[in-house]
């Protein structure tokens, strides 16, 4: 597993955006073979569409042939609710570069027949190829989505209730009132993340420091699911310092040093490098 550790928000989600619109670059997509990616919401994503959206319309980077899976939904909520992740990717990032409708796929937590959605995801997702590169984000308990503690490590899509951590975490958006919050959500799995054939993780915070400590010096664990990453042959988590204050000494110098070369979020977009 890869850690890049930067100094603050900005330098992590500059760093990330980068990295992710030189994959784009790289794989040079076309309708005939688009680049396929997993997209998280919440706040540690932001900063990185923010500076995705500028290297959009510096015309460095063109989602015309990027075709996007969401992590989760909320179930319940009206899709155009404020606070659904519906709402939260158009509002945020969708609208404002130039990815085709048609290529945004968002779980529907208004289907009729939720099961049939969550199966109809997966399978959505394999006739597109497989996500190239799945970008997510962790809560405080270390879950990825909505992959609570104790879920399956080989989770497929499918419902999930959220515990009592996670709707105080998310009352936030709600008003500060967990009982606003929905109880329950869609949710792409530990497995469908792993199945990616590359996940970056961003981590910002201190309130983050528990769980990347349990995602990089702890073992696989399903209370702490992103651990689950340390079975990924290209897994990378992208960090700022203060996330990091839960770590021994010698894991930060460790990474710090592997990583010297690399840490440069300006070398990434206009070098040779390829990854
Ligand atoms: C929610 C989402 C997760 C997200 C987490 C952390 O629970 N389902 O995908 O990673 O919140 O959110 P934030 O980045 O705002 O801390």
């Amino acid at each position: 597993m890869r850690i890049i550790i930067q100094k603050n928000f900005e330098e992590l989600s500059e760093w990330a955006a980068n990295y992710i619109a030189r994959s784009i670059q790289l794989a040079n997509p076309s309708e005939e073979k688009p680049f396929v990616m997993g997209l998280p919401t919440g706040s540690s994503p932001l900063g990185v569409y923010k500076k995705l959206i500028v290297l959009y319309k510096a015309k460095k980077v063109s989602f015309k042939h990027v075709i996007t899976f969401n992590m989760d939904e909320y179930v319940g909520i009206p899709k155009d609710h404020p606070q659904s992740y519906h709402s939260f990717m158009w509002n945020n990032f969708f609208s404002h570069i130039d990815i085709p409708a048609q290529n945004v796929n968002i779980l529907n937590g208004n289907a009729p027949d939720l099961k049939k959605e969550c199966t109809g995801y997966e399978e959505k997702i394999k006739k597109v190829g497989g996500i190239d590169l799945f970008l997510g984000g962790i809560g405080p308990d270390g879950h990825l989505a909505f992959n609570e503690p104790g879920s399956s490590l080989s989770s497929r899509t499918r419902d999930k209730n959220l515990n009592y951590d996670t709707i105080i975490a998310n009352s936030r958006f709600f008003d500060n009132d967990p009982d606003k919050v929905p109880k329950t959500a869609l949710s792409v799995g530990i497995g469908t993340v792993l199945d990616s054939k590359e996940v970056l993780i961003v981590v910002n915070g201190f309130g983050k420091a528990r769980a990347l400590k349990h995602a990089v010096e702890k073992g696989v664990n399903h209370m702490w699911t992103i651990s689950a990453l340390q079975l990924h042959p290209k897994g990378m988590i992208v960090c700022d310092d203060t996330s990091t204050n839960e770590l021994k000494v010698g894991t930060y110098r460790h990474f710090k040093s592997l990583e010297k070369n690399n840490l440069d979020p300006k070398k990434l977009l206009d070098s040779d490098l390829v990854w």
